[in-house]
């Protein structure tokens, strides 16, 4: 069992590590600000999965959306692991690493084009979810033109309700994603003999970060009634893919057990399907496997007082990782040399972007830094980079994977030259 992140204290006054790989060593060398992910904790994650679905039939299709670096889909790949897309653009990424991994495939997303949907028909991914009547007469178009058939399940919404951020909960009538699970036996009906779409599976995806496991439980209930009433309809339904949004614990000092945590999913997923043994499940974690694997690592530019109130400016901002702007989210904000002296800060946590949501932190106590030190921005891994841009025209951070003792660049740190290349003056 490992712990919760890989970065850690190995002993007192001793700089925070990623795994056995000093931090400020990374931050000397790469610069800043730097992502750092550990590749040991992403694979601990993922043979989780593994160990608690044990005995039933399923395969994880990791998100890419949460983290699509190409170093993170390879080794990933390597271990046996699926991809959930949501664009041509990350089908792309993962037929980079491996050709052969389009059979792992599962092409989510309500807004699939047609160049998108091709790509995906020639390259043989294993599954589309289909999320509207109107992409499901596109595909076939597409389908019969390429005379390449598609395996689909529908993506329904159960009208489950997930705590969560508003922004990032899906499950609900009133939401944009899926297609109503009172309406899918019809739609599955009506395809039932267009030899272009072969009816697969049901799909649902009700939010991201759900803590508890109910819901999903829930969603997948309603998902596998309506796979006991398209297999009395005659049609052969082999998988339910349940999504993802298996949450995790962003506070350091409120207790999170992943296994544990992952233990109570698999068994209200394994209850909602029981009496269909042959049912094979995907799953598709992102947060899961890579948030609490990554981390920010920024550097104190300024400290600053205005009236009562005192500001930490870091060189990386809302652009580099805009969770806490853009959801309000905690992340944990820690020195990567904790200094001798118990002195402690509240301060505003913030970055160099011209916006007063460029935030990191609010009125967070914090041990005392200067100018000069290294923090860490943790759990970071998952939605960081992916979601990072170039406002207030930033280079995006470089990227570092940590594997045992080994440190390696695998993504370089943008440069303006970079950002220029693409415009005409
Ligand atoms: N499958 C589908 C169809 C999805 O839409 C998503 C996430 C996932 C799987 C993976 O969900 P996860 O296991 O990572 O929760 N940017 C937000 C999260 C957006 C999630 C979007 N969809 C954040 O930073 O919290």
């Amino acid at each position: 069992m490992l712990p919760v992140r890989p970065f850690v204290y190995p002993a007192k006054n001793s700089p925070l590590t990623c795994g056995e790989v000093p931090l400020d060593a990374l931050a000397q060398k790469y610069g800043t600000p730097l992502y750092v992910y550990s590749a040991d904790h992403i694979l601990y994650r993922l043979g989780l999965f593994a160990e608690v679905f044990a005995g039933q039939r399923h395969l994880v299709c990791y998100a890419v959306k949460a983290n699509s670096a190409l170093a993170i889909l390879k080794f990933l790949d390597r271990a046996g692991a699926g991809f959930d897309i949501v664009s041509g653009g990350e089908l792309e990424r993962v037929l980079a690493v491996d050709k052969s991994a389009a059979a792992r495939v599962v092409f989510s997303g309500v807004g699939k084009t047609a160049p998108e949907i091709d790509l995906a028909l020639r390259s043989g991914i294993l599954l589309f979810n289909v999320e509207s009547e109107g992409e499901l007469a596109l595909l076939s178009e597409r389908a019969a033109k390429l005379r390449k058939p598609a395996r689909i399940s529908l993506r329904v919404n159960p009208d489950v309700f997930a705590e969560t951020h508003p922004y990032i909960s899906t499950g609900l009538r009133e939401h944009k994603f899926g297609i109503d699970i009172l309406r899918a036996r019809a739609v599955y009906r009506a395809v039932a003999r267009n030899r272009w779409i072969e009816p697969a599976g049901v799909s649902v995806h009700i939010g991201s970060q759900i803590r508890t496991a109910e819901p999903f439980g829930a969603a997948a209930t309603r998902a596998a009634a309506l796979i006991r009433q398209l297999r009395k309809d005659g049609l052969p339904i082999k998988f339910l893919d349940a999504g993802g949004g298996l949450g995790i614990e962003y506070h350091l000092d409120l207790p999170f057990h992943p296994e544990e945590k992952i233990r109570q999913y698999a068994s209200a997923l394994r209850q909602a399907i029981s009496g269909l043994p042959d049912l094979q499940l995907l799953l598709e974690p992102g947060r899961f496997l890579v948030a609490q694997a990554g981390a920010l690592l920024a550097r104190v530019l300024y400290l600053k007082k205005n009236g009562a109130k005192n500001f930490v400016i870091l060189d990386a901002a809302m652009n580099d990782l805009i969770r806490p702007s853009l959801y309000q989210a905690h992340h944990e904000i820690i020195p990567v040399a904790p200094r001798k002296s118990p002195r402690k800060l509240t301060a505003d946590i913030v970055g160099p972007v011209c916006e007063t949501g460029d935030f990191f932190a609010r009125d967070r106590e914090l041990p005392a830094v200067r100018p000069g030190d290294l923090v860490a921005i943790l759990d970071a891994g998952a939605y960081g980079q992916s979601l990072a841009s170039n406002y207030n025209s930033r280079p995006r951070p470089a990227e570092v994977l940590v594997q045992g003792k080994r440190a390696r660049l695998i993504r370089r740190r943008e440069t303006t030259k970079d950002l220029l290349a693409t415009e005409m003056a």
